[in-house]
């Protein structure tokens, strides 16, 4: 009997349901004697025993499914060596549930705080298996994320109604992205949706350089101009500050979030309106995209193929189009951001954003 475990953790994304599809699929179709063991809202579940038993129906027909059937929530890796309120040792009880089910392992889908978790499970001896989602795109060793390419299309098509009503009215539209610290949603949304100023954590930015951008468009006859921030975008000013500065600095900032700051300062130098979209969450929801649905059902069966063969500890990624198994240790705590040389910003400069 092979007993796999098996939990969604963090923020959600698209394709976390796709992903389970493919490692439940991969298992039952080579392996005949299994039991799943779904763990209700991450390491929640795993902490306090709170599991479904499962089987391959209950994972059929969630392919194009947005969200996680088994619900997530998020536990802070800096919180897991303190104690709950009722004084538990959260990571010995994780341990215990997995001992007392007599697990083989425990597939754990989620970003890179999770990861780091759970590479402290491998350390005490767990068999783990992780699977990188989020749309962040900010795992390292694998090329991409699943959950990305979704949330894109969904700042692509927050792009796209941007322009219209944009250039209808004349009108410089601020988009928000979300991406948390790193700028990958806004740095391929903004390209694929034709934006004028692309602003991202990675490079600080000065506020004249950016009206500066929109001025030039001007000079040359255009009317509008979209403007796409990742939400963890900085100025050059406030990234020269330490880091309890800045927090005590965005603690008692007046704006709702930083495009609202960005598009104030735009407005206040441009004297027009300037209006902001945000379509925060919605990013992370809905339906997969084709491409996080195939990248998601690989990324699965690759898991699968891995429990089959019981090679444990490992992240599976994608480089190059090829799954890798990666060890845990050489990537937990590694943050992938764009790397302000590379091609793809380049390309974007060429083009004049
Ligand atoms: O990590 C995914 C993400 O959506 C980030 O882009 C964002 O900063 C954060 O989660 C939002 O978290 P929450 O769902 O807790 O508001």
């Amino acid at each position: 009997m092979l007993k796999i475990g098996i939990l969604t953790s963090g923020g959600d994304c698209q394709a976390l349901n796709a992903a389970m599809r493919g490692v439940v699929k991969g298992i039952y179709n080579n392996i005949d004697n299994v039991e799943i063991y779904g763990f209700l809202e991450g390491y929640r579940g795993l902490m306090y025993g709170q599991y479904r038993v499962m089987n391959e129906a209950d994972f059929s027909g969630i392919l194009t499914t947005g969200g996680t059937i088994l619900g997530t929530s998020r536990q802070p890796y800096k919180y897991m060596n303190i104690p709950d309120a009722e004084g538990m040792d959260k990571v010995q009880a994780m341990i215990d549930t997995y001992i007392r089910l007599k697990l083989d392992c425990l597939v754990i889908l989620g970003g890179n705080g999770t990861q780091k978790t759970a590479n402290l499970l491998r350390e005490r001896g767990l068999n783990i298996i992780h699977l990188p989602k989020t749309i962040d795109n900010d795992i390292a060793m694998t090329d991409v994320s699943f959950g990305f390419q979704s949330a894109v299309d969904i700042g692509v098509n927050a792009i796209d109604a941007a322009h219209t009503t944009a250039a209808s009215h004349s009108r410089i539209i601020v988009v928000e992205l979300m991406g948390h610290k790193v700028g990958w949603v806004a740095l391929h949304a903004g390209i694929a949706g034709g934006a004028d100023v692309i602003i991202l954590p990675e490079i600080p930015y000065e506020i004249s350089k950016v009206v500066g951008a929109i001025r030039k468009r001007y000079d040359s006859g255009e009317k509008f101009a979209i403007v796409v921030v990742a939400e963890g975008a900085i100025s050059k000013q406030d990234a020269a500050l330490d880091k309890k500065e800045y927090k005590a600095k965005k603690k008692n900032s007046p704006y709702l979030s930083v495009g609202y700051e960005i598009a104030a300062k735009i407005q206040a130098k441009m004297g027009e309106e300037v209006r902001v979209i945000n379509p925060g969450h919605m990013q992370r929801g809905g339906s997969p995209c084709a491409y996080d649905r195939m990248l998601a059902t690989r990324l699965g069966a690759e898991a699968a193929r891995a429990i089959i063969i019981r090679k444990f500890g490992i992240m599976i990624g994608i480089q190059n189009g090829k799954a890798v198994h990666i060890p845990l240790e050489k990537v937990a705590g590694k943050l992938k951001k764009v790397d302000p040389d590379s091609d793809i910003v380049q390309e974007a400069k060429i083009i004049g954003i």
